[in-house]
């Protein structure tokens, strides 16, 4: 089933009043005070809604940050049971530091149509080709490159793959160099790394690299709506970590699962801009008045716009 179009507008305003809560505090040089401001504002205004939302994929362990913790109910109670995937604030040293590329991020799909998934990293490519089969996590990185290279029919020194620029990633950075690829090193914020393959405008052909799973999962929301490729392994290295995910139903560790597995159902997808990044713009403020911009998808309706939205404070 679908989720109802009318739910697209009360979620744009969630992330936009997080992101505006989470703005006040731009350079201010506390990534904690950005985060908490865009979780209080996010809990304060999903509590308003007519749902019975309950947290699925949420904040708080990876970064010992606030949290909208996993199972945690939200919405006054009447309406839809819907689950919910939150990055209240995506991008805290973006924040803390005025950078570009800040984010207030969630998801929502049906009950049981979203992965559940603890906190901690995961492994992840995304590509905008539909097919199977032309990337995959369990190729080498020459081979996904040249596979890619003959399926979009450009060259590999004219194929982009965007990255975290982490220690961990060495090795993937010089093969990808070793093939001549054009690299796109972000040093935080994910989320919108993985959506830049989505349009021809952001020049990125693949992503691929470690980061947060929760991230991984509202990536994939988004992405499936267009029509993208995404594969993502949870990599649960501590005990601590594989005992969340056997208590969370996960069986099989190392699994690689497909977009579809993650977000098998209908998805509602908004990244508000706090600073303004390749996706979209940041809060500006005037006077009594903010504007924000939202990148808004609602995979059903096959639903894909910016939406600038200019309210008052
Ligand atoms: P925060 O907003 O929680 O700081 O996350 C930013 C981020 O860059 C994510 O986009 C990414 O998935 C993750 O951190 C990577 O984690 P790490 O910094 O530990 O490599």
């Amino acid at each position: 089933m679908a989720i109802d179009k009318k739910w697209v507008n009360e979620f744009v305003n969630v992330t936009a009043k997080a992101a505006l809560a989470s703005s006040y505090f731009i350079g201010k040089n506390d990534k904690i005070a950005a985060d908490k401001a865009a979780v209080d504002s996010m809990r304060n205004e999903l509590n308003k809604m007519s749902i019975k939302g309950k947290i699925v994929i949420g904040e708080g362990e990876l970064d010992k940050a606030p949290m909208l913790y996993i199972g945690e109910k939200l919405g006054n109670g009447n309406g839809p049971e819907l689950d919910i995937a939150v990055d209240p604030l995506e991008g805290t040293n973006f924040a803390a530091n005025n950078l570009p590329g800040a984010l207030s991020v969630i998801a929502i799909s049906e009950k049981n149509k979203l992965f559940n998934a603890p906190e901690t990293y995961m492994e992840k490519i995304s590509t905008n080709v539909k097919e199977k089969n032309v990337v995959d996590l369990d190729y080498s990185i020459e081979k996904n490159i040249f596979n890619l290279s003959e399926y979009l029919n450009k060259k590999p020194n004219n194929l982009t793959a965007c990255i975290l620029d982490r220690p961990r990633h060495r090795k993937i950075i010089n093969e990808l160099t070793k093939l001549k690829v054009n690299i796109k090193l972000i040093t935080d914020g994910d989320v919108s790394g993985a959506l830049l393959v989505t349009n021809p405008k952001y020049n990125v052909d693949i992503f691929l690299g470690i980061g947060g799973g929760p991230e991984g999962v509202l990536a994939a929301a988004a992405l499936d709506a267009y029509n993208c490729y995404f594969q993502g392994r949870f990599l649960f290295k501590t005990n601590s970590d594989q005992t969340r995910a056997k208590n969370m139903g996960i069986k099989d560790m190392k699994k690689k699962y497909e977009l579809k597995e993650i977000v098998p159902g209908d998805t509602i997808f908004c990244a508000t801009g706090i600073t303004s990044g390749d996706l979209v713009s940041g809060i500006k403020l005037e006077k009594k008045e903010f504007t924000s911009e939202t990148l808004v998808t609602h995979k059903s309706l096959g639903f894909k716009k910016i939406l600038k939205l200019k309210k008052t404070i």
